[in-house]
């Protein structure tokens, strides 16, 4: 299939590690340059360099989604345009979640940090780059989002913001699809990477697997070809949607 994205230009939040380091590997793999942005400048470096070192082309932005910078975001900017000229797609990959989980124990700062981090900054990184996809009549969002949303273990503050970008979502395609700009969200299950290894037990993993109708963990490139496909001219017609890749977790719910 052809999937003609060669020489687009993506930035992808909380890329240094997780999903957001993998799909930035497999957009730089189908020549899209790629601009990464978290707060850990070494883990930023190394993967800028082993992209170039194969061939793609990268940049990144040592920021914290949680501090609403205003410099720090001119400074995005003009970095891009200095080495991209703009930004094609954005990758809406922020992620942190904090404990506890029910809303009347969440300490305050965490709950404005969620919405900063995970909703906040992504309205300032739509701001920075939405008149460059008007103009240039093409652009793509995708928000990744979790589906412990819909499921009764959620945490109140992190379930609120992948929730509300559910909404965002749909207020842009309403208003930005005309400028050939297609916008979609997905949700995705349990992955099997070094971060579930990291935070569950051997025994637990194997709660998950027998309770995922699918009856295996997600793999990378679950995510990582959808990410490709949805950027495609292939899916240009997909537009609004909220993908489930959790091998139909989301029907069953989680029991363990
Ligand atoms: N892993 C899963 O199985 C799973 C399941 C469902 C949904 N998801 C979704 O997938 C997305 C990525 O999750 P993940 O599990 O791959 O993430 P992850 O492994 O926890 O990686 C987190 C990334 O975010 C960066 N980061 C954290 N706090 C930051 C901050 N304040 N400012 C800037 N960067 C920050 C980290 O780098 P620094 O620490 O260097 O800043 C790192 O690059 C999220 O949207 C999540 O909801 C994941």
């Amino acid at each position: 299939m052809e999937i003609n994205i060669e020489n687009k230009r993506a930035l992808i939040t909380c890329s240094s590690r997780g999903i957001g380091k993998d799909i930035a590997i497999a957009l730089a793999k189908e020549n899209v340059s790629v601009c990464l942005i978290s707060r850990t400048e070494n883990e930023l470096k190394d993967l800028c360099d082993y992209i170039k070192d194969n061939g793609g082309k990268a940049i990144y932005h040592v920021m914290d989604l949680f501090i609403n910078d205003k410099e720090k975001l001119n400074e995005l900017k003009n970095k891009i345009k200095n080495e991209f000229g703009s930004i094609d797609i954005i990758i809406n990959n922020a992620n942190i979640i904090v404990s506890p989980k029910k809303l009347s124990l969440i300490d305050e700062n965490d709950w404005y940090k969620t919405i900063d981090i995970n909703l906040n900054f992504f309205f300032n990184l739509f701001r920075l780059f939405i008149e460059d996809m008007k103009n240039n009549k093409w652009g793509r969002i995708i928000h990744l989002i979790s589906l412990t949303n819909y499921m009764n273990y959620s945490n109140a503050a992190y379930s609120t913001v992948k929730g509300a970008l559910e909404y965002l979502n749909r207020n842009i395609v309403y208003d930005y699809s005309k400028f050939g700009i297609n916008s979609n969200i997905i949700t995705q299950g349990i992955l099997d990477n070094e971060k579930l290894k990291k935070h569950f037990s051997k025994e637990n993993i194997e709660k998950f697997l027998n309770n995922i109708p699918s009856r295996r963990l997600g793999k990378v490139s679950d995510i990582t070809d959808l990410v490709i496909f949805l950027c495609s001219e292939k899916a240009s017609y997909i537009n609004g949607v909220n993908i489930d890749v959790s091998g139909g977790l989301s029907i069953v719910g989680m029991h363990y």
